[in-house]
């Protein structure tokens, strides 16, 4: 049998800051208020021209020079994202594919918000076990700040651009293997965390002289609780599926959204300061490019060593959950 080994991370951060001070300047906020309630600094944001597929595009280049695989040996892309180039078509994934010069590959593009990272890793490791692949791209990549409302404070002090990318290939070594990846949603959330314009679920006359057709809204503080409360119970799950305690994961790289949610799950679930793997106050939410641009700063920092078990954990708009038992089974 076919397993899925998790060979390589990369990522990409735009070089313009936005600050605290910045948004203070924007809306009726503070530094104080920011860094209390989210603890956030500061985000990056991307150049006007630059879109998504740019950002996932460096990401991915990177993972794949970092894979020791070759880019002629990918056959599948996938990408997640809340911000594609395009609404609808083509995918993000296709427009990355033919930015890296890549054969023919199936290439595609999931909608899972802030958990799309765990779920794209759920379908590298489907695809790639049942045999109908040898080597994923997955990349979560986002321009949030296309789709983010800079007049509304409740949600434009979070979000910022970025994208992680990483090779998914096969292997023969169980002990190289993806243990196990969870997810979920739950429709009935739906409201908390949406871009209510733009589809066809939407009046027409709500796009009327808008701008921000595709802006985010969101209820932040009901979507605070139902995150920390189904975020524990699903990596408690996961952990006790396969036999595992808080003490056997090396690094714990949660969906950086928020500090406050970031601590509690963490308590919750006993993790030790450094086990936690923190970079919402330098990024803030990049949505499914967290998690990957978060692993790529423990790898740019030199902690992220062979073997090492990794748990990965996310929620989002939908709303969608997720958590992965992965350990680093890097080629060279
Ligand atoms: C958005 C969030 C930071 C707001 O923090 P909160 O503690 O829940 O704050 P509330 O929404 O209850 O608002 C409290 C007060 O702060 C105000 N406020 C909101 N945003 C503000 C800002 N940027 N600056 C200053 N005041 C602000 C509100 O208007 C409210 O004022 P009021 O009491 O006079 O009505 C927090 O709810 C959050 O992080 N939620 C989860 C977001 C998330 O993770 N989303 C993505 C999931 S992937």
């Amino acid at each position: 049998m076919a397993y899925a080994a998790f060979r390589s991370i990369g990522a990409y951060v735009p070089q313009k800051i936005l600050s605290n001070d910045d948004l203070s300047k924007m809306v009726d906020t503070t530094d104080e208020w920011i860094t209390k309630r989210t603890g956030i600094k500061e985000r990056h944001i991307a150049d006007e021209n630059e879109t998504t597929s740019d950002l996932g595009m460096k990401a991915a280049s990177l993972a794949i020079e970092r894979s020791g695989i070759d880019a002629s040996a990918i056959d599948m892309v996938v990408c997640a994202t809340i911000s594609p180039d395009y609404f609808c078509m083509p995918s993000t994934a296709t427009i990355i594919s033919k930015k890296l010069g890549l054969g023919p590959v199936t290439a595609f593009d999931i909608s899972a918000a802030c958990t799309g990272f765990v779920y794209i890793l759920a379908i590298a490791k489907a695809f790639i076990e049942s045999g109908m692949k040898k080597n994923v791209l997955i990349i979560g990549a986002e321009k949030l700040s296309a789709i983010t409302d800079y007049t509304d404070r409740g949600t434009c002090i979070l979000f910022g651009d970025g994208a992680g990318a990483a090779v998914i290939s096969a292997t023969e070594k169980k002990e190289e293997a993806i243990i196990d990846v969870h997810t979920g949603a739950d429709g009935t959330y739906a409201d908390l965390l949406m871009t209510p314009n733009g589809g066809t679920g939407s009046p027409h006359d709500a796009l009327e002289g808008e701008t921000g057709a595709c802006f985010m809204q969101m209820k932040g503080n009901e979507t605070f609780k139902v995150a920390v409360r189904t975020l524990t119970k699903d990596v408690k799950e996961i952990l006790a599926a396969n036999n595992l305690t808080g003490d056997d994961i090396k690094h714990f790289i949660p969906h950086q959204a928020n500090y406050r949610i970031i601590k509690a799950v963490g308590d919750a679930l006993k993790m030790r300061e450094e086990q936690v793997v923190l970079t919402v106050a330098k990024y803030g939410n990049t949505s499914g490019a967290s998690i990957p641009m978060a692993m790529n700063d423990v790898y740019e920092q030199g902690n992220l060593k062979k073997g090492a078990l990794m748990l990965l954990d996310a929620f989002g708009g939908g709303l969608t959950w997720g958590s992965a038992l992965v350990p680093f089974s890097p080629l060279k």
